[in-house]
Order: C-alpha cells, then structure tokens, then sequence
C-alpha cells in the first residue's frame, strides 16, 4: 500500500496514510498559544503535559515504524525512548507519569525539532512502498495521535482550571445555537433481538473494538438527546449528590470523600451556574449536554430519573446508520452545544459529549490483542473501566465510528463525559 490521497478529516471519512502531515501538523496548531511553561506543567496524574503529548506520538512513529523499517535512520536523542514511552512495557523502562510535569527540558521548541526530525523520515517512508503491515502500523501511528489531540485539550483545560487566573485556551465566543432549542427528550424504541456488536469488514479500527460477535439485546428506548445542565442542576437540587438510594457504595464513597456536589469545574457565582471552560468561565448553558461527570454520577443520574444507563451494544446498535457528524473538535466550538431533538429522533450521538454507558471495557469473544509492543495498546487496560462512546466536542474529527470504544476508570471526570438515558420497553 501507498499513501493515497489526502482526504478531509470530518464527518465520516477515516484518516489515510495521506494525512499524515495534517495531522502532524493538528496536533502541532494546539500548542501554537500555548507557552513553554504551559505546556511543560502537569496538573494531576492523569494528565499529561502538552508538550509530553507532542512528544510520545512522535516517540510512537520513531519507535514502532521507523527504528523497525528504515535501517539508516538516526535517533534524535537516544535518551527520548525513555521520556516519552507512555506504557509499553515491551519497549523498556519510562519516565513516571506522576514526573512527567518535571521535564522542564527539553524545551516546546525542542520537541518541535524533535517532530520535524522525525516527520522527514517519515515523510521519505511514506513515498516509498509500504508492507500492508506498515501501513497499519502508521495508520494506528495517525489514529494514536488523534487520540493524544484530544487528551491534550482535556489535559489542558484541567491545568487552566488550577489557575485563579481563569486562563483561557481560546477566546471566549458565544456558543452556537441549535434552531429549536432541545425541549423535552423524547424516546426512541429498538425492538432488540439477536444483533451484531463490534466491527467488521475493512477499514481501521483499534483491536479493542472486535471481533465482530452477536449478543442478545432485549427491546430498549434511548433518549433522543443527551441529559442537559438544566436536568442536571434538578438533580442537584433534589439533594441526588447525597441521597444514597440513588448511589453506587463504591460512587458515593468517592463522591462524598471529594465533596462532589456539582460536575467538575462547575461554580456559583451571584445564584448562577458558572464552568471553566476551553474558552474561559463561561455561565452553564442549561440546555447543552451536561459535561465533566463521572460514570458514578452519571449512573447516580439514571437512577434517580428511574432510567438506566444505555449498555454498548444498545448504544452500537442505536447508531446503526445515524450519520457520523456533530459537535467534534473540527467545529472549533470546544465544549458541547444544545441538541436539536425535535425531530424526534436521536439527536447528538456523535460529538459533544462521550456517553457513559453501563458495559465494562472488557475483550469481546475472540479478541486477540496484535502481536508485538503495540499489543500493549487496549488490551492490558481491560480491568475496571467503562465504556464510552460517540465522541466529544474534543475529538478530531474523522476519528470516529460507531464501534469505537473509549474507556475511562468509573470515578474520572476530566474527559468531555456525560450521558444518555435509556429504558427497557415497555
Ligand atoms: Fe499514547
């Protein structure tokens, strides 16, 4: 396989080999406001720096594609392997992620030299004849950086919300409005049956996210939006944080040990509902997509509407044929917007907010993970994790499909998460 054409990056298409300079060059447009101090700081574990996450996708091309195939590449720095290895035990011993914060060198610039070093080779690789394996590897290379893109606006908005300062990561500018406002959420019924769950046929997909299986799923309505802020603040104040009958043990242990009482990066100033957000403090839209809970919350949430939480096959099932478009990175709003879900419908399911669902991350019957260092990429986290899906106002676009998995431990709160309701039918 060659690279082929260059193709946009939205709605539905998929990344090809032909983009890889744009999405280089995506992940590099992040940082362009960003100063070396800010993108060396790291705000909690969980986070990575942003010039790290430029880094280790550059450390992924220069240690799983080039080192491998190209016999006269030079190492940019023979010390980088240790820096920027995020978790692949294969590959040797890192840097700890709680220290990633203390790499005061190399400086941004640095690491940008360190991207255009690699790019070069990569580029001089990409006009040259790929094994199909190659190919593959690159294309997982291109999808791995799309996923660190996001992280670094999720990192970053975590590190501004530190700061009293209020920084914003973009100026601030009024979120666009759907024509009809979301109203009420209607229902939408599935009939169930014996279905189809995960990918088949061609085209990338991460190995997390297959085989293809049947699973049996009872008859099931879904909301046609996502839960809003309004919702959620009659939650709030309908006592739902510490009322227990609505609480996972392990979720309100959490909740009332971090005094959760609203999402995260939520405050009140003068009766009002304010957030920090991508674009600075912003007063809560109460009518877009709640954003920054918890599955513990959000499963809190359901309970306390008398609803439940949507599993992945519903939710895989539900998409079907809902065209891949919405709220994603590319629309450069950067936090969700209202769902028009007048049309009765489902409105939103892609973009906006990843939607907590009730499955855990585990391997679907046959998984195998890939051989090699890049087996380490899904398969060793399928302990203790939730399923999300659909996307976030975060997400790259042309990074989704309606097989995608993204996971995330019950009590994380950082990621644009919220949620849709579901219900057995009637
Ligand atoms: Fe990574």
């Amino acid at each position: 396989m060659t690279s082929s054409s260059s193709t946009p990056l939205k709605g539905s298409v998929s990344i090809a080999l032909g983009d890889y300079a744009l999405v280089r060059s995506q992940s590099l447009a992040l940082t362009d406001h960003l100063s070396d101090a800010e993108a060396t700081v790291q705000s909690m574990e969980d986070a990575s720096p942003a010039k790290w996450h430029l880094a280790h996708t550059t450390w992924f091309f220069e240690t799983f594609v080039l080192e491998p195939n190209v016999s006269d590449y030079t190492l940019f720095d023979d010390k980088y392997c240790y820096l920027f290895n995020s978790y692949y035990d294969a590959v040797g011993e890192r840097h700890p992620r709680p220290r990633r914060g203390m790499l005061a060198r190399p400086t941004l610039d640095e690491v940008r030299d360190y991207r255009a070093h690699v790019d070069e080779a990569m580029e001089t690789l990409l006009a040259s004849t790929l094994s199909p394996e190659l190919a593959t590897l690159i294309e997982l290379g291109l999808h791995h950086e799309q996923q660190h893109q996001e992280l670094l606006l999720t990192d970053i908005l975590h590190l501004f919300a530190q700061n009293p300062l209020r920084p914003a990561f973009a100026p601030a500018v009024p979120l666009e409005m759907t024509n009809k406002g979301t109203g009420d959420a209607g229902w939408v019924s599935f009939d169930g049956g014996r279905l189809p769950l995960g990918a088949s046929g061609d085209g990338f997909r991460f190995d997390c996210e297959g085989p293809c299986h049947e699973v049996l799923v009872q008859p099931f309505e879904l909301a046609t939006r996502a839960v809003t802020n309004r919702e959620w603040i009659t939650f709030m104040e309908a006592g739902g944080y510490r009322d227990p009958q609505y609480w996972l043990s392990d979720g309100l242990a959490i909740a009332t040990e971090r005094e959760w009482h609203a999402p995260l990066y939520w405050y009140q100033q003068d009766d009002i509902w304010w957030s920090l957000t991508l674009r600075g403090p912003q007063p809560v839209h109460l009518d877009a997509p709640v954003a920054h809970v918890s599955f513990y919350e959000a499963d809190a949430f359901a309970t306390w509407a008398g609803m439940r939480l949507p599993s992945e096959a519903e939710w895989e099932h539900a998409a079907g044929d809902v065209e891949i478009e919405g709220n994603f990175a590319s629309s450069n709003m950067l936090r969700p917007r209202p769902q028009d879900a007048s049309a009765g419908d489902l409105a939103g399911l892609y973009g906006d907010v990843w939607e907590w669902t009730g499955s855990p991350f585990t391997s679907y019957p046959g998984f195998k993970p890939a051989s090699g260092a890049v087996g380490e990429y899904n398969g060793k986290f399928m302990s203790g994790q939730m399923v999300l899906r659909g996307g976030s106002c975060a997400t790259p676009g042309g990074h989704m499909r309606a097989t995608y998995r993204n996971f995330f431990h019950p009590d994380k709160r950082w990621q644009f998460s919220g949620l849709r309701l579901a219900r057995d039918a009637a």
